[in-house]
């Protein structure tokens, strides 16, 4: 709990009161009872950390959007220096409108569409990463319209190792999804004359989220330069390694922010004598533990089950909001932004969606609370907002950045009225 717990007693996120922020939203939203915050001085100095740690490898440092694509955050980390790594379309457009230079944005996922290829072909990236052999097709054919320069490909490899974090971000083994076997890859790699206008000269390993260990990390960079030196023998050098993101942060853990610098001197170790462009795709490390989750305590419940007495603290924030605790077991660390006076005790905290997965934590221990208070809840920078929904009929909420002391609404909550946006009665002319 020592993440939020500092935060509470510091009182203060980008320079502004806690306090006084969702007061000061509802200047703006009336009913505003939850809400995100960043605080984008603590974004520079984490983006300066990373940036420093790894200066010897001098690798390109894509920021992964699917951490958190509000437009404050990618163009802060723009402005600092680092790329922008898409994993769809509507990132592509995110990295373009943040000013991301083509040369400054990456494309990487799997499932390509020929739009997203339409988009690089027309458009442009410095490279994109491709998962399966099919997708070589699909951006040759749309690279030969356009009679662009080559494209500069990356192929996603899938080496076997296993990350001992949830299941759902483990994405290096061999039963997850992600990539293609490095025997594929050397046969492509090998091939590539028949993609004429691709530069299939990447290697690209991604082997997990969320991850705090350094060992499983290091053995994917290894088995990457393995596999770039078996390919130079067969005929093929390689002149891109990217190694993704992974990085974990969790500040419920001791040792929960990774060991970033000892990790990038042991980059730094096995690049010694290697021309190549190096590449990293951190998303998490960066800005999970500057975003906090604001909410109001809506209720407290107290049961008196047969096997003992629970408290029930009901917030204005679900599920729907931050998915996490829910979909990965994810633990965030959970305090009062005001801690009253008296004994803590037992509490579980839950949201007011209608599912027990509803819940952020199971018998933490918490002070008195009472209705009306504001709960904190930390580490919600990374894969927070951006997974939030719709369900139960509740609107997204406001994401507001905090720097300098400056409080800045940076994409309002939604209202009941943006729910029925989408709502048609279209009549869908069936063809043939
Ligand atoms: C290909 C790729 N790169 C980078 C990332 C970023 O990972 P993280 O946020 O854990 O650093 C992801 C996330 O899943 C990913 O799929």
């Amino acid at each position: 709990m020592s993440g939020v717990r500092h935060v509470a007693e510091v009182g203060e996120w980008g320079g502004v009161p806690l306090a006084q922020v969702l007061p000061a939203l509802r200047a703006l939203e009336p009913s505003a009872r939850a809400c995100w915050l960043y605080d984008l001085d603590a974004l520079t100095a984490r983006a300066g950390r990373l940036v420093r740690a790894f200066a010897p490898l001098r690798p390109a440092i894509a920021y992964a959007l699917k951490a958190n694509g509000l437009p404050a955050i990618a163009q802060r980390l723009r402005s600092l220096g680092l790329h922008a790594d898409a994993g769809s379309l509507g990132e592509l457009e995110l990295a373009s409108a943040a000013d991301f230079a083509r040369e400054a944005r990456t494309l990487s996922g799997n499932g390509r569409t020929p739009e997203e290829a339409a988009w690089v072909a027309q458009r442009g990236v410095d490279c994109v990463s491709v998962d399966a052999a099919g997708e070589l097709d699909l951006l040759e054919a749309a690279l030969s319209r356009t009679g662009a320069a080559p494209l500069c490909v990356a192929l996603r490899i899938n080496p076997g190792i296993a990350t001992a974090n949830h299941a759902h971000v483990a994405t290096g083994h061999a039963a997850a999804k992600f990539g293609l076997s490095p025997a594929e890859a050397l046969e492509l790699w090998a091939a590539r004359a028949r993609w004429p206008h691709l530069a299939l000269e990447g290697v690209h390993v991604h082997v997990g989220s969320q991850v705090l260990e350094r060992a499983p990390l290091v053995a994917a960079a290894r088995d990457a330069l393995a596999l770039a030196d078996a390919s130079a023998a067969r005929g093929a050098p390689l002149s891109l390694v990217n190694l993704g993101g992974g990085f974990g942060h969790d500040s419920t853990r001791d040792g929960g922010d990774f060991a970033l610098e000892a990790h990038a001197e042991e980059l730094a170790a096995l690049a010694v004598g290697r021309a190549v462009r190096w590449r990293l795709e951190p998303g998490r490390w960066l800005v999970a533990p500057v975003g906090v989750l604001l909410a109001e305590v809506l209720r407290i419940k107290i049961r008196r089950d047969a096997d003992r007495e629970r408290r029930f603290v009901v917030l204005a924030a679900g599920m729907n909001d931050l998915l996490r605790p829910a979909l990965y077991g994810a633990r965030h660390p959970i305090a009062p932004l005001a801690p009253r006076a008296g004994q803590p005790s037992r509490a579980t905290v839950v949201g007011p969606v209608c599912e027990s997965g509803d819940t952020f934590a199971t018998d933490v221990h918490l002070p008195p609370l009472e209705v009306g208070d504001v709960v904190v809840i930390g580490d919600a920078g990374a894969y927070g907002a951006v997974m939030s929904s719709n369900y139960n009929g509740r609107g997204r909420l406001a994401e507001l950045t905090a720097e300098s002391g400056q409080l800045r609404r940076a994409r309002r909550g939604e209202t009941v009225e943006d729910l029925r946006g989408r709502d048609r009665d279209d009549v869908v002319p069936c063809l043939g």
